[in-house]
């Protein structure tokens, strides 16, 4: 399918366009900022450069929520600007193949194919794959050999464990837990601890700076809030600590998800993931305290990536490029019902 094939994983808070052609991956902020509801006034990166940033009459906002579209409109329009950014104007022309999560309803997985012919796509030249294999490709597994493995893809609004053999998902259970509910149980502890309101951004960079796993142990970072009470903004310190127990209960329910998978694994695969450990993945995997804590409960050695939020755009870019991968983008089953 080489050629002229385009890959594309629409994320909740991240688009990857993969041109193969270029050899490029386009990753923008999938955010779209509205004025007076009809008239584009941002797109992607930009958009987001905006977020809590605007008057009321411009409103951003991210067109996927939990994994799936939730405003078809805005996503078509972000979309094809995506596309005409990655592609030019040749987007009749090109083949696709995208990402969608395995759990979800078949109504929801045919809005992503409406939506990629709504921008312009031919739908012979529509193919899609799931976003586990891809992730598992993505970090280069041999996933049409592999007898079992487990993949965790922690993202902004969804965490993703599959269990994956012979190229096929076994077992899979979609939770709706990411770093966006990470951020916001920040901000509800912030709030808690200081009085103070911070937000989403703010949230985001404390969760960044202080718990990722290259993040320097013990630090702390000061932050700006508004003070509940009297309104006025106020600095605070904030330790690493504070921010990680924030997390704590998220980490917990993905953990319990995580071991809930691997009772369910038939005893054949366990093997190969007790000697393979987990692959995690998705924007939201490397924080350390989650990567010791699923470590920890499962008694498994966990795999953690650079550019983990690319694994599944680099697993479409192997299946595009790679012939014996090709197999693993399918056309959309409930086509039949055209
Ligand atoms: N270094 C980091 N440490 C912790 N969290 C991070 C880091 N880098 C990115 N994130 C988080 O990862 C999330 C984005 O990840 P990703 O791009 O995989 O999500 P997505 O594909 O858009 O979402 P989904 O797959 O849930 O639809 C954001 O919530 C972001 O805050
Ligand atoms: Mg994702």
């Amino acid at each position: 399918m080489a050629g002229n094939t385009i890959g594309i994983d629409l994320g909740t808070n991240n688009i990857k366009i993969y041109n193969y052609a270029k050899k490029q991956v386009l990753n923008e902020k999938n955010m779209i900022a509205m004025e007076g509801g009809n008239t584009i006034y941002a797109t992607g990166d930009a958009a987001f450069d905006m977020f809590e940033r605007t008057p009321d009459a411009i409103k951003v906002s991210s067109p996927i929520n939990y994994g799936v579209i939730a405003d078809i409109d805005s996503m078509q329009i972000l979309l094809k600007k995506m596309l005409a950014k990655s592609v030019g104007h040749s987007i009749k022309s090109c083949n696709y193949i995208m990402s969608v999560p395995t759990d979800i309803t078949e109504v929801e997985k045919r809005a992503f194919f409406d939506l990629i012919l709504m921008t312009g796509a031919k739908e012979r030249k529509v193919l899609f794959v799931e976003k586990p294999i891809a992730d598992a490709l993505g970090v280069g597994l041999d996933v049409n050999h592999a007898q079992g493995i487990l993949v965790i893809d922690i993202g902004a609004d969804t965490t993703e464990i599959s269990v994956l053999s012979l190229g096929g998902i076994v077992l899979s259970k979609l939770l709706k837990q990411g770093g966006n509910q990470l951020d916001e149980s920040i901000i509800a502890m912030i709030k808690k601890e200081y009085n103070l309101n911070i937000g989403k951004k703010t949230a985001e960079l404390l969760k960044k700076e202080l718990c990722s796993l290259d993040a320097e142990p013990a630090q702390s970072m000061t932050i700006v809030g508004r003070h509940v009470m009297t309104g006025l903004p106020r600095e605070q310190e904030i330790s690493a600590d504070v921010v990680e127990r924030a997390m704590e209960e998220q980490f917990q329910l993905i953990v319990d998800a995580a071991k809930m998978i691997l009772e369910r694994t038939p005893p054949e695969l366990a093997s190969d993931i007790i000697d393979e450990g987990i692959y995690l993945m998705g924007g939201s995997s490397n924080l350390a305290k989650l990567v010791d804590m699923l470590s920890l409960a499962t008694e498994l050695e966990a795999n953690v990536y650079n550019n983990a939020d690319e694994s599944v755009i680099r697993g479409i870019e192997r299946i595009i490029a790679e012939k014996e991968f090709s197999k693993l983008a399918t056309e959309m089953k409930e086509k039949i019902y055209y």
